[in-house]
């Protein structure tokens, strides 16, 4: 019995000196000093023990009770002190910390990434100040082309900014705020031997009127897929597997032809799904796409004679627009918790 009281109160002296704040000591009490608690089932074996000894171990219990109510008691304030002098009040609820989520659009994003993964493609990325080399004349983009208008392009007002990194060496033509990710394409094949497989996702700019399905500032997803013997029917393949995975197994494609300088041949991409991917809407653009043309290889020093490439191009909001059923682009920028709650969930 002696032995008991002397491991309980090592083992309460213990349990007291590992107690850092208020829970901790609650969870000691209960364990311990609460009714149900391991003292009070030692007092109980007092009540068991034979009568000739009651007096001397009913003694040394209460002289037990006395030292380890006391620790405990000791403990309590001394936690109180701590906290009042920290002024913290610890019975106080917490306040809730708002736990932040990805927006709709990176989320999008993130989803049409894991598809190209798994597809072999990996990450390439490129600034948004570009020159008009990178994003239109080495995508064989013609000086009377209507995209470089001041009207449809943003021109840096601040001719003098320097570009990270290696931009800034050969910077050819005026700044400007990239109108398509397009320009990543010549960035990676100025560096890279093919094969090349990546694609590109990052934010553009254009002197759009706002509306609808408009904004100044959106994002896109480029690819680029240059090897040796890269044909026509890998890019159909693999533009209809990616948005099939992406935006479901029933969908149907049309693959019509169309113009972009930096393809040729070039298409633009509709798709159709029964009950329509936007009320209303049979079929929808959603990428333009094409055969790497080959002064855009060549722009970038690749040989055209050897290697061939197909590339392709899509929004991102108008992926986000399509995943969530949303027809106003404005409603992902314009802030409203409400909404964007509703479509990306907390992390
Ligand atoms: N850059 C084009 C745009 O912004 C989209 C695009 C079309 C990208 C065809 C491509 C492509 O790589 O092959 O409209």
């Amino acid at each position: 019995m002696e032995n008991d009281l002397q491991n309980l109160e090592a083992e309460i002296g213990s349990a007291l000196a590992a107690v850092a704040d208020t829970p901790a000591l609650e969870a000691v009490r209960i364990k311990y000093f609460a009714k149900s608690g391991l003292i009070t089932s030692l007092m109980e074996k007092v009540g068991q023990a034979p009568k000739e000894q009651r007096p001397v171990l009913g003694k040394q219990v209460n002289e037990f009770k006395g030292r380890v109510n006391a620790a405990f008691e000791e403990k309590k304030s001394a936690l109180e002190s701590k906290a009042e002098a920290a002024g913290v009040d610890e019975t106080l609820p917490g306040r809730p910390v708002p736990a932040g989520s990805l927006h709709p659009i990176y989320a999008a994003r993130d989803r049409a990434i894991a598809i190209f993964r798994r597809l072999g493609f990996s990450l390439a990325e490129g600034p948004d100040v570009e020159t008009e080399h990178y994003n239109f004349d080495a995508l064989n983009t013609p000086a009377d082309h209507p995209a470089r208008n001041e009207g449809d392009t943003f021109y840096l007002a601040d001719q003098s900014l320097r570009l990270a990194a290696d931009g800034d060496r050969d910077r050819r033509g005026r700044l400007l705020l990239r109108t398509q990710t397009s320009p990543v394409q010549i960035r990676v094949l100025e560096k890279a031997t093919p094969p090349v497989r990546i694609i590109a996702p990052g934010r553009c700019y254009r002197r759009d009127e706002i509306d609808a399905t408009h904004g100044i500032a959106f994002h896109q997803m480029e690819g680029l897929v240059v090897a040796e013997g890269v044909s026509l029917a890998e890019m159909k393949g693999t533009m209809e597997l990616f948005f099939r995975e992406l935006l479901g197994h029933d969908l149907k494609f049309r693959f019509r032809p169309h113009f972009f300088p930096f393809t040729e041949p070039s298409f633009e991409v509709d798709a159709s799904r029964p009950g329509n991917l936007v009320k209303g809407k049979e079929w929808l653009e959603i990428c333009g796409c094409g055969m790497v043309h080959p002064k855009v290889l060549q722009n970038a020093g690749i040989d055209p004679e050897k290697y061939t490439g197909f590339a392709f191009g899509f929004g991102i909001e108008r992926i986000a627009m399509m995943l969530h059923h949303v027809n106003d682009l404005r409603l992902f920028t314009e802030g409203d918790a409400r909404f964007l709650r509703q479509l990306s969930p907390a992390v």
